[in-house]
């Protein structure tokens, strides 16, 4: 992996460049998007992201994950994914405790309608304290929180316009619980709901240099025409033609 901005670099330790120190906000946690897309700007390839990035986005996506105090993920990328549990290495566990962060991150998993297959590694039976949290909004079916309760913990949130969980109330209840850097992992609904609230600070992108064509969604849908604000760039590195920004929302006229 090498550097291109902000100076050229032959060779760069990947996990240094992502385990930086972000800004504390007050109230709710320093918010990092984690994504892949193609050059035409699909976000999945027949359906997931698997195919998107290669060798690189997996030392990129293994690199923000470590830097995790939680990982949030809509109910859309669980299910497309097969999403298991989050399990870091024991060399990343290490740093990780000296940092003074819990051995692995809080998975937080959003959804509306709650319609996840009890099924899913990320759900099997298992110590309560491995348990994933299951963010949902007041209006969430009684039958499916039955259904879930044994295999997830269940947390209401507030409802946003649209009656999915409005995202402050989500970051607000992470805060609570201690979490100061959560780490976004799509999909791009969830994502769009995020950029339209302007909560996410910081967006890790990998760039594949590939095109696929047909109507995959971008990395954010639905975010609507105010979500244009103006980004910048803390680094973009390379590896095998594939480009990997991390990009600062620049708050500074706000
Ligand atoms: N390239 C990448 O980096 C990347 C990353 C992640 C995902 N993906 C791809 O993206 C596709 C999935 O897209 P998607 O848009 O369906 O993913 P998603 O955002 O993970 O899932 C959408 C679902 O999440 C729940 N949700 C989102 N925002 C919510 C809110 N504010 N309140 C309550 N629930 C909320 C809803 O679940 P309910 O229906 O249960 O209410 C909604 O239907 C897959 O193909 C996946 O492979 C790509």
């Amino acid at each position: 992996m090498r550097q291109l901005l902000p100076e050229p670099r032959d060779e760069v330790d990947v996990a240094a460049a992502y385990a930086v120190d972000r800004p504390a906000h007050d109230g709710r946690p320093w918010v990092v998007a984690l994504m892949a897309s193609t050059a035409d700007g699909a976000a999945a390839v027949e359906g997931r992201s698997g195919a998107i990035g290669g060798p690189g986005d997996s030392e990129v996506f293994a690199a923000v994950r470590a830097v995790a105090d939680a990982v949030v993920v809509g109910a859309g990328t669980v299910a497309a994914e097969r999403y298991g549990p989050v399990r870091l290495p024991d060399d990343v566990v290490a740093r990780r405790h000296g940092r003074g962060q819990a051995s692995q991150p809080q998975l937080a998993v959003v959804s509306g309608r709650l319609s996840l297959d009890p099924d899913l590694p990320l759900l099997a039976p298992g110590p309560a304290a491995d348990r994933p949290l299951l963010i949902h909004p007041p209006a969430a079916p009684a039958d499916r929180r039955a259904v879930l309760a044994s295999r997830a913990e269940l947390v209401e949130a507030a409802a946003g316009p649209g009656g999915g969980v409005d995202p402050s109330a989500l970051l607000a209840e992470l805060h609570r619980r201690g979490h100061r850097v959560v780490v976004l992992e799509g999909g791009p609904t969830l994502n769009g709901t995020m950029v339209a609230a302007d909560l996410v600070d910081e967006l890790c992108l990998t760039l594949d240099p590939m095109v696929v064509g047909g109507l995959a969604p971008r990395i954010v849908v639905g975010a609507g025409p105010g979500a244009a604000r103006a980004w910048c760039p803390a680094h973009l590195l390379e590896h095998d033609g594939a480009l990997f920004w991390r990009l600062l929302r620049d708050r500074s006229e706000a």
